[in-house]
């Protein structure tokens, strides 16, 4: 269930993990509350001179203190994710969501499944690691370089298998290069990235006739299906506008491969 609630949170904790990339936990009122892997957060800069908030996964969910956690990437200087880096514990941050709809939990159950991520789409594999009860958990993430944030806590919640994109660490080139040098199986796939990404895993997925959900990054504004400018192409038309698109802030981000042309 996705939730249009604006509300204030305060940061817990800020931490860089990695060249230009951050991990911070948010003390949330009622987010928490709802929320599951897959879903996202839009979160407001604290600067009036940016009114659009940005869409940033759920990375870990901790119920029990009704706390957030998410992992971001600095997109370079005067941006909104370098305000966000600059926050400290104790300053407060308006939040909308959780929203889009997360992965499906059930589907997985009892299934050979692979978790994918690559590049600044390898955070909300792990609120879904730690979740999925699955019977064989292959976690597959991909990086560029040896700066191979969160892989601890990765191994905590499965086998993990890692690629880069300079070789130095795991198999050298991308997830389905770890797939194939690992000889890896699954019956369902998990996966969240970059587009040519998802589409190397759509296509894999579907010459294997593996289920396969995949979580889409779109540019977004509104994040609450009101102004279409996240919409990507679907294999059906789209009830309330009668074209083949898809809001991917509240049609998704999760699709199935199936469902969506990328
Ligand atoms: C569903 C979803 C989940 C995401 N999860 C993460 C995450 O967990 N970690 C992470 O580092 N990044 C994530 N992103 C990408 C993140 O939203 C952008 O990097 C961020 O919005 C850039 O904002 P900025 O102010 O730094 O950059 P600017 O270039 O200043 O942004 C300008 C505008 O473009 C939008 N925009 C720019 N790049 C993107 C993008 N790639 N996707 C969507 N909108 C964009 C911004 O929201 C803003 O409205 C996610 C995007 C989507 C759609
Ligand atoms: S961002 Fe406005 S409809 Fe998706």
């Amino acid at each position: 269930m996705s939730c249009k609630r604006k509300e204030t949170a305060v940061v817990v904790s800020q931490e860089q993990l990695a060249n230009g990339i951050y991990s911070m936990w948010l003390q949330t009122e009622e987010a928490t509350e709802i929320a599951v892997p897959g879903q996202f957060i839009s979160i407001y800069t604290n600067d009036g001179s940016k009114l659009l908030p940005r869409p940033i996964s759920l990375c870990e969910i901790d119920k029990e203190k009704k706390q957030l956690r998410v992992v971001y990437r600095v997109t370079g200087e005067r941006t909104g994710t370098e305000q966000f880096s600059e926050m400290t514990a104790g300053d407060t941050i308006d939040i909308l969501g959780p929203l889009g709809n997360g992965f499906p939990l059930e589907e997985g159950r009892g299934k050979k499944a692979f978790l994918m991520g690559g590049g600044i789409g390898v955070p909300p594999i792990l609120e879904l690691a730690k979740q999925l009860d699955c019977e064989q958990k292959q976690i597959v993430i991909g990086y560029r370089d040896a700066e191979t944030f969160l892989k601890e806590e990765f191994e905590a919640n499965g086998e993990v298998y890692i690629s880069t994109e300079d070789g130095s660490v795991g198999t050298t080139g991308n997830v389905m290069d770890a797939i194939l040098e690992n000889a890896l199986e699954a019956d369902i796939i998990y996966a969240c990235g970059p587009t040519p990404m998802l589409r190397a895993i759509k296509k894999y997925a579907e010459e294997k006739d593996i289920v396969c959900y995949i979580s889409m990054e779109e540019r977004m504004a509104c994040g609450i299906g009101a102004c279409l400018a996240c919409v990507c192409q679907s294999k059906e038309k789209d009830h309330h506008s009668n074209v083949n698109n898809k809001r991917v802030c509240k049609d998704g981000p999760v699709f199935l491969s199936t469902e969506v042309e990328l």
